[in-house]
């Protein structure tokens, strides 16, 4: 297992213990760090847990958990199954650069491979997908929709997906995530 880096401790956090000094404290002041304010705007889900990096009392770096359920397929051939949902990845302004990207996400994938699904999912802008090639992550090619307040709709961001166990896969064919997106 990657070691941490020095003086970072890990923490999993439900939701509702996230602050807006944690966050203040991530995003530096910019009100916009995912650059999801222009474009499509799209409704996220609530994660269930953070997995947090702490260096001393201050929040470094997070990521969120969520379970959700899709449908990969059509027909009678399409497969119902659960992923792990990542999503809200964020690293300290002022900390970038340093891979605490890297460690946070080593943590939450191993915290997400103690849950039931066998893979994990996530969107990202394409500018950010390298980051996730680098960890490991494959990319979704075949469609993949998501559910929005006025019904489904068709994500334009990367999906990517992970195992969470050995050998684990993800099955072909057209993606329905039966939830908001993560
Ligand atoms: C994207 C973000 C999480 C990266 O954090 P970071 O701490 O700088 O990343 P790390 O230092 O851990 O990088 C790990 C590796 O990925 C690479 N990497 C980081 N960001 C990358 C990017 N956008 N594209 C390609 N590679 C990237 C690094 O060069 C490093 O490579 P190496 O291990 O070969 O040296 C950070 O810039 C951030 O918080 N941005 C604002 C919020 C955001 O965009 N979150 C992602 C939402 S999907």
């Amino acid at each position: 297992m990657e070691r941490l880096p020095d003086h970072v401790r890990v923490a999993v956090l439900d939701a509702d213990d996230l602050t807006d000094e944690h966050w203040i404290g991530l995003s530096g002041g910019d009100d916009d760090p995912f650059e999801v304010s222009t474009g499509v705007q799209l409704t996220w889900l609530a994660k269930d847990r953070y997995v947090a990096l702490f260096d001393g009392d201050r929040m470094v770096a997070r990521a969120g958990l969520v379970v959700v359920p899709v449908l990969v397929g059509v027909g009678a051939d399409a497969v119902e199954l659960d992923v792990v949902g990542f999503g809200g990845v964020i690293v300290a302004k002022d900390r970038r650069g340093a891979g605490l990207a890297r460690a946070v996400m080593t943590e939450a994938t191993r915290i997400a491979g103690t849950l039931e699904p066998a893979v994990g999912m996530l969107f990202c802008l394409a500018s950010r997908a390298g980051l996730y090639a680098k960890l490991g992550w494959r990319d979704i090619v075949e469609p993949v929709t998501v559910e929005q307040p006025g019904g489904p709709h068709t994500i334009t961001d990367h999906t990517m997906w992970t195992p969470l166990r050995p050998g684990a896969s993800f099955p072909a064919g057209p993606v329905h995530v039966r939830s908001l997106p993560f």
